[in-house]
């Protein structure tokens, strides 16, 4: 199975494909009568020309036949997704659903979806925002309006871990992790993080070991002075120092830095003597640019510049 971007000679297979899809894998939740307002047969093919002009649109096919399609807006809508009838539970939406997720890195997803396509949203991540009632056609449906952030999918794997976006459940964990009673300070840090996903496309991680339950540490990306050369920072948890996990760590954030359209470099700072962080710093591709004064601390700066 592949995906391609839409022709226009696709109109026709696509109509009637969704048409299909609304009437069969929909019948065990909506009646006849809301199934022809949804996909009125045959389907009106001039109002599918327009509607597919103005959304982006791919197309999920085998050797010889299309498989299903997705229709939606660069600012994350997710309007059109549809499974042919007997291809259904096969992982068609879902390829159809990540090549979209690597199209809009840089927004949240959202969609309206109806009854039938729930449990799949719900299982890549999406979260009902509200319950809908909407007449169309003027026949009443049901649906839930969901949306899923964009930093859900920015998991990173290395040989050893996993980084997962922070967030506020990790807030006892983490206090725990960097020895601090100060939960006040890892509370603003992990909305400072939640923001930072939301306004540049990057932010701040939890480390786990593969295979383990619990945190080991953080890493993450935050926007001192320009966003598109973020800071990079880490911390290990005394127990996991030592390993080799903080570069391990560092190298699998400073390669997704540089794979984010806007971002030129990043840096990192610490004290002379820290030859610990240094050693992480080179080991993630950085070198030495200058010394400097941080809130009056003396300082040395690694940077790597695309
Ligand atoms: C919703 C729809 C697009 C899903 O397409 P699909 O190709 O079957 O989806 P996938 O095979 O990628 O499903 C991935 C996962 O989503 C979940 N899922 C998908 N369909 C589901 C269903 N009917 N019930 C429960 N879970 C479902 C499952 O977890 C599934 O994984 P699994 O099969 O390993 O359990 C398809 O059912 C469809 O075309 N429906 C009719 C049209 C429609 O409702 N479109 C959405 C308009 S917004």
């Amino acid at each position: 199975m592949k995906v391609r971007p839409f022709e226009h000679s696709d109109t026709e297979t696509l109509a009637s494909l969704f048409t299909a899809s609304v009437h069969v894998l929909t019948a065990a939740l909506y009646s006849e009568a809301q199934r022809s307002a949804w996909a009125p047969q045959p389907p009106d093919l001039a109002l599918w020309r327009r509607r597919l002009s103005g959304l982006q649109t791919l197309v999920a096919h085998d050797a010889d036949r299309v498989l299903g399609f997705i229709s939606y807006e660069t600012d994350g809508h997710i309007d059109l997704l549809y499974t042919a009838p007997g291809f259904e539970r096969r992982g068609v939406a879902s390829l159809l659903l990540a090549s979209v997720e690597i199209a809009l890195l840089a927004v949240d997803l959202y969609t309206e979806a109806n009854l039938v396509a729930e449990p799949f949203f719900s299982r890549h991540g999406f979260q009902i925002i509200e319950e809908q009632n909407v007449l169309y056609r003027g026949v009443e449906f049901r649906r839930y309006a969901m949306r899923r952030p964009r930093d859900f999918n920015q998991e990173l794997h290395s040989a050893r871990l996993l980084l997962r976006p922070v967030t506020l459940r990790d807030l006892l964990p983490l206090a725990h992790a960097a020895q601090t009673t100060d939960n006040a300070r890892i509370d603003t840090m992990i909305r400072n993080s939640r923001d930072c996903w939301q306004r540049h496309g990057y932010g701040m991680w939890v480390i786990v070991p593969k295979g383990a339950d619990s945190l080991i540490g953080w890493c993450g990306l935050r926007p001192i002075q320009t966003p598109g050369e973020p800071e990079l920072l880490y911390g290990l948890a005394e127990p996991a120092r030592g390993l080799g996990f903080a570069a391990e760590a560092a190298r699998a954030v400073v390669e997704f830095a540089f794979g984010l359209p806007d971002v030129s470099g990043v840096w990192a700072a610490t004290t002379p003597d820290h030859l610990a962080s240094i050693h992480v710093m080179e080991r993630s591709g950085m070198s030495f640019d200058c010394r400097a004064h941080l809130d009056g601390v003396d300082s040395v700066i690694y940077r790597l510049r695309r």
